[in-house]
């Protein structure tokens, strides 16, 4: 490692030739950040070269790096020491020199992929759940700079192929990639001390990363996968991993709330398909998120917002912390692959509730209602009804007049959101769900799965690429409700209202020929009408009780 001089981030940073209101976020700033926003109770770095990021402990360290020069003056008690971060760990006790488990890490040394997966895995097993990993060089901004052999002078290496693989091997890590200047910020938190994952799977991992596999061609590709967060939201971020973390200390000593409030992982991933629907998604953001939506803390969901490829980039202001907008990595006009990436490569949750159409408003505890379920049954398929705002179903409005403008007017005449039950009485039963409670419906708008579900019955079907999806959402909802030995639950007080946009499905363009044939060139027969039996969950609700007589009569 003779050949390291000093890091060219770190040296634009200290000679102060660039004004800070001016500059980016760097990496220095944003470790001094987490450190100030954490306070960890100590801090293990690996590859600290001339000091200058150890140097922002306050807390007792652990420096290693067989190649450091420090030149900074270390302030907190700091034991450095001169091997490779393996034969650390390898060797040294780590539980013995610090009396604790690692509590903050920063990864930065050999900038190899499966060096810093070694690292990442050797601290995670030192630390503990509420510990963080800090992880540089994710972002490269030229693919010189991301090279196995270092060629410039600015070299991240290929640690960015770290990345998919946790994302793919540990799906119930939280990774948070930060669009710090020049070369990202990474922080991972609910770790798994426990996780045998890694370990076992490493020799395949290695074989696979020699032979290219979690390698992107691009910048560009790079970032799409990262999908990172803008600089500004890191402050947050890091106060809401604070507070979580002051929660559990001082949690232990009420061991009846240490359940609920030691929840590391969401119960529930809220997976949106959004496609141009800048007037749309916001209001459906806005009934998936807290105060609107009830019962359940925002820690205990998360809401990914898919935007399928949008022409402008689907933005909401004041992004709830449970919720990221995510851009489909390669947009196609059939949300499915967008729905399936999303659930397979973002979501956490070990239930996955998938909305397909982004322009579906939630009623206020249609989450809460569809988690009780899932407790009370296991291995459910759960499923709420649809609604259209407006007159009539909207494939019959909107060639009489109907629209976005008569829309709005109805919605702020129903008072909603304030009016959390307004929609009832200015929407009618979807088509697909016309048969209403006590009869079969055709699809569903809001429909959850447990992963183990997903995993195993799977997922949207990819072979239906019409746009929007074709009669994709019916035969997933056909599929699971079908399926032997299927628990269908219902929920009988929530439910979906759609907003008018220029959907094939409702906008007037009637494809039903073209996607039936669709169906028919897949299956090799016409799609059929499911017929099944269903449990119920919940309670009607005063606006709801119209339907519910409709159904009866129905
Ligand atoms: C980019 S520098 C670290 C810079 C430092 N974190 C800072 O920001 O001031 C990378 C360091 O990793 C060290 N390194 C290389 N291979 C290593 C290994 N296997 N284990 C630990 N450190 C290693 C190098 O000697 C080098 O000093």
């Amino acid at each position: 490692m003779s050949g390291w001089r000093v890091c060219v981030y770190c040296a634009s940073t200290l000679a102060g030739s660039v004004n800070k209101e001016d500059r980016l976020l760097n990496y220095l700033d944003a470790l001094g950040l987490t450190h100030e926003t954490l306070r960890p109770a100590n801090y293990c770095e690996i590859g600290c070269r001339l000091g200058y990021s150890l140097a922002l402990s306050r807390v007792p360290a652990i420096g290693i790096d067989p190649d450091y020069e420090i030149k900074v003056a270390l302030t907190a008690p700091t034991r450095l020491f001169n091997t490779t971060s393996d034969s650390f760990f390898a060797r040294d006790d780590v539980a013995q020199i610090l009396g604790a488990p690692i509590d903050l890490a920063f990864i930065d040394g050999l900038h190899l992929v499966e060096f810093a997966l070694r690292d990442f895995m050797n601290l995670e097993k030192h630390a503990s759940p509420d510990s963080v990993i800090v992880i540089d060089d994710l972002l490269p901004q030229h693919m010189d700079y991301a090279s196995r052999q270092r060629n410039t002078t600015i070299w991240t290496g290929d640690v960015y192929r770290l990345i998919p693989i946790l994302r793919h091997y540990r799906p119930d890590l939280d990774i948070r990639v930060y669009d710090v200047d020049m070369k990202g910020f990474g922080l991972v938190t609910r770790l798994d001390p426990s996780s045998n994952v890694l370990t076992a799977n490493y020799g395949a991992i290695e074989a696979d990363i020699l032979a290219g596999k979690w390698s992107f061609p691009t910048v560009a590709a790079i970032r799409d996968h990262m999908q990172p967060r803008a600089t500004d939201l890191l402050a947050n971020d890091l106060g809401i991993v604070a507070a979580q973390r002051a929660a559990k200390g001082s949690m232990q000593s009420d061991r009846r709330a240490a359940p609920a409030l030691s929840q590391r992982r969401p119960r529930l991933s809220v997976i949106i398909c959004a496609y141009e629907m800048a007037r749309e998604a916001p209001r459906t953001i806005l009934s998936a998120t807290a105060p609107y939506q009830k019962g359940l803390r925002s820690d205990e969901y998360e809401v990914i917002v898919v935007d399928n490829g949008s022409s402008t980039p689907l933005t909401y202001d004041n992004l709830p912390p449970n919720v990221q907008i995510v851009r489909a990595p390669d947009p196609r006009q059939s949300p499915v692959f967008a729905l399936n990436w999303a659930a397979r490569e973002i979501a956490k949750g070990e239930i996955l509730l998938f909305a397909i159409d982004g322009a579906r408003i939630f009623s206020e505890r249609l989450i809460e209602e569809t988690v009780k379920a899932h407790d009370r049954m296991e291995d459910a398929f759960v499923f709420s009804l649809a609604w259209h705002i407006g007159p009539k179903v909207q494939l019959e409005s909107v060639p009489e007049g109907y629209g976005a403008e008569i829309e709005d007017g109805l919605i702020r005449a129903a008072r909603w959101p304030d009016e959390a039950d307004g929609l009832f009485g200015i929407s009618v039963l979807a088509g697909s769900s016309s048969n209403g409670f006590f009869g079969d419906i055709t699809e569903s708008n809001s429909f959850s799965i447990s992963r183990t579900s997903f995993d195993r019955h799977g997922g949207f079907d990819e072979r239906f690429t019409s746009p929007g999806g074709g009669l994709a959402n019916l035969e997933i909802f056909r599929r699971y409700v079908t399926r032997p030995d299927a628990r269908n639950v219902c929920l009988l007080s929530e439910g979906t209202f759609h907003q008018v946009h220029d959907s094939v499905a409702t906008s007037g363009k009637n494809r039903w020929e073209a996607f039936a044939g669709e169906y028919e060139a897949i299956f090799g027969g016409p799609y059929l009408r499911p017929s099944y039996h269903c449990f119920y969950q919940g309670k009607p609700r005063a606006g709801m009780v119209p339907f519910i007589l409709q159904s009866l009569q129905g």
